[in-house]
């Protein structure tokens, strides 16, 4: 006979479940920083550049991102664990000196377009990470910035078609 689901039923179901949860740990293994190949050494930005990368980007687009506590609580790891690997896989900024010359170009430009749009960093990031929303100045630096780097590669083969 089918009994009746009382509210205290599925409030044990959902605790349970989320218990069962936390047996799935999202893998947060770093890799050290290696200055041959990170677009801040790379490109040798200045300190403040620098720290606008590290505060607004590097979270997602690096090989090091920090790991706050509640990256620690499932399901919401798995969340933020996905746009890690996401955001990594488009754009790595550890990885730089790797890509070749038309594929920097291509990042740099659509590093513009993000940040002119406003897309990045992402709505949803900024909302717990409120430091590392961009004001009017930081965006103009670094703007500024990839479009110089985005300079340089031409200096450096003139022939990079867009
Ligand atoms: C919370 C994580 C997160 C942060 C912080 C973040 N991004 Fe992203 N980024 C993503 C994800 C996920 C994608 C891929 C999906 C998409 O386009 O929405 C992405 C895509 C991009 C792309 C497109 C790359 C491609 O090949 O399509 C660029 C460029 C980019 N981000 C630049 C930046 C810059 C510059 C910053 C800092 C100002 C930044 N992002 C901050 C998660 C992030």
């Amino acid at each position: 006979m089918l009994k009746k689901i009382t509210f205290k039923k599925i409030v044990i179901i959902v605790i349970g479940l989320l218990l069962i949860f936390q047996l799935f740990r999202i893998d947060k293994t770093t890799k050290p920083l290696d200055t041959k190949t990170d677009f801040i050494s790379v490109t040798q930005a200045n300190s403040e550049v620098a720290s606008i990368l590290k505060t607004s980007c590097y979270d997602c687009h690096s090989n090091q991102p920090v790991y706050p506590w509640y990256t620690n609580i499932a399901p919401l790891s798995w969340w933020i664990k996905h746009h890690i690997n996401e955001g990594s896989e488009h754009l790595n900024f550890s990885e730089w000196g790797t890509y070749k010359l038309k594929r920097k170009d291509h990042k740099l430009e659509e590093c513009l377009e993000m940040i002119e749009e406003g897309e990045m960093p992402m709505t949803s990031y900024t909302l717990i990470h409120g430091n590392a929303k961009l004001n009017d100045a930081q965006k103009t630096l670094l703007i500024n910035w990839f479009k110089s780097s985005r300079d340089s590669l031409k200096v450096q083969n003139p022939e990079t078609e867009h």
